[in-house]
């Protein structure tokens, strides 16, 4: 049993980010475990010091199922959200609430 077994996991994206790497330094603080989905796009690698880092874009759907299935998260924190806001014809919403949606069902 690995040290994170009992842990809750949370999903965040942007983590690598400014407010995304306070948010998972808090949440470890609070016994979460934060794993980080950043495309590194804006973030730095070594800003995730508080958990897994996974590389991937809020894009791309299959990407996200993957880390999903892998880390099975109790829920996921978005902190892209400029991004998002920009890119709703790209389909960075529907990306991330239809996999949200498919964590919950699989709950
Ligand atoms: N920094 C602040 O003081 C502040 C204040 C209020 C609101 N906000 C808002 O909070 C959000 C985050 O701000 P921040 O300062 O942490 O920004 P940031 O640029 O430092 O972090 C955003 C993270 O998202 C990642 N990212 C961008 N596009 C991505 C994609 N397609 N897929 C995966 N990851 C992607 C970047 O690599 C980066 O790590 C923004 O929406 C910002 O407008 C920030």
């Amino acid at each position: 049993m690995d040290r994170y077994s009992k842990m809750k996991t949370i999903l965040v994206t942007g983590g690598a980010g400014y407010i995304g790497s306070h948010v998972c330094k808090e949440l470890a603080a609070r016994g979460y475990r934060p794993i980080t989905y950043d495309s590194l796009v804006n973030g730095h690698r070594e800003a995730v010091r508080w958990g897994p880092f996974e590389h991937g874009d809020v894009r791309d759907r299959r990407r996200l199922d993957e880390v999903i299935s892998r880390y099975r998260p109790e829920a996921a924190i978005i902190y892209e959200l400029r991004l998002l806001g920009q890119s709703v014809a790209g389909g960075s919403i529907t990306a991330i609430t239809s996999a949200a949606a498919s964590l919950c069902s699989r709950r």
